[in-house]
């Protein structure tokens, strides 16, 4: 069946961090571009997140097929918002005679806390949807244990969330898995397209569903899924990867200088919670 244009959206429906709505312009006008110019058959978002791409890259190449890697179960966040809206309802009218934006006395927690208790306890709570109506500007939870140590404030977003999870899927194949095997099942589809936007290297990635900190190879491994095919990737400076790739390009018989070399590490404390490792690496060639 043939898949209509639905309403396009600009920004996730529920909040996610890092999402991509900065880029949905730009994005798009690539999208056409390359729409123009080539053969598209599949289009796969390896790192969907919030669907955000998958979306916005379905509501212009509308007859091709669109695989969303939903790794975070964010479509059941969607699917779950009428308890999510229900749930903001209850803690509204809690916090209706409470100033807004400040900072909840125990009183106010202890009844919060026992309302969110309830809804976990009979079913659904989005955590992170919730943070955003009551912690402190982009910090999150994922669990009622995580919130009960934080400050909380009365932040709840006025209304109801109003959006059609069916409307913002709409033709999407959605899968949830590993990246890697996602990139195996297509890599030699003729006219491929991966979206490529894995977490940023180091960043806080504790309310995605893998709170596994992202280093350096992790991230350098998702490099092999960009040769061959046509991509769209994204990174920022903070990583410096595109300043890498230009050094290793002009620097391609390096190989592995510290190979068979000897490492040294002493640990420097900075503070209580930061510290770091510095290294002293040495080989003598004959
Ligand atoms: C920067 S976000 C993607 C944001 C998305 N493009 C958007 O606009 O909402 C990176 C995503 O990769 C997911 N992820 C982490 N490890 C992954 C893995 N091994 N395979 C696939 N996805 C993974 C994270 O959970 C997160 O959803």
């Amino acid at each position: 069946m043939e898949f209509k244009k639905q309403k396009s959206y600009k920004v996730a429906p529920l909040p996610f961090q890092g999402q991509k709505r900065r880029f949905v312009n730009g994005f798009g006008i690539a999208l056409q571009e390359l729409k123009a110019n080539k053969e598209v058959s599949i289009i796969v978002d390896l790192f969907g997140g919030s669907g955000l791409l998958s979306h916005t890259a379905k509501n212009i190449f509308t007859n091709t097929r669109v695989v969303y890697n939903d790794f975070d179960n964010y479509s059941e966040r969607l699917r779950n918002i009428d308890r999510t809206n229900k749930l903001l309802a209850d803690i509204r009218l809690i916090l209706s005679d409470y100033p807004r934006e400040k900072k909840l006395d125990d009183k106010s927690k202890a009844h919060v806390l026992e309302c969110i208790e309830k809804a976990d306890k009979t079913g659904y709570v989005d955590y992170v949807t919730l943070s955003s109506s009551i912690l402190f500007s982009a910090q999150y939870v994922t669990s009622l244990s995580q919130l009960n140590k934080e400050t909380l404030y009365n932040n709840v977003k006025a209304t109801d969330y109003d959006f059609s999870a069916d409307e913002y899927l709409g033709g999407l194949e959605i899968v949830r898995c590993d990246y890697k095997q996602l990139y195996e099942q297509y890599k030699d589809v003729p006219g491929v397209l991966f979206l490529v936007d894995p977490p940023y290297l180091s960043t806080d990635t504790k309310t995605y569903l893998s709170d596994k900190y992202w280093k350096l190879r992790d991230y350098l491994d998702v490099l092999n899924v960009l040769t061959g095919s046509n991509y769209v990737f994204f990174t920022s400076n903070k990583s410096s990867l595109i300043e890498l790739c230009e050094w290793f390009a002009d620097n391609r018989s390096i190989g592995n200088p510290f190979e068979n070399s000897v490492l040294n590490t002493q640990n420097i404390t900075i503070n209580k919670s930061a510290s770091y490792t510095d290294m002293m690496l040495y080989k003598f060639v004959k």
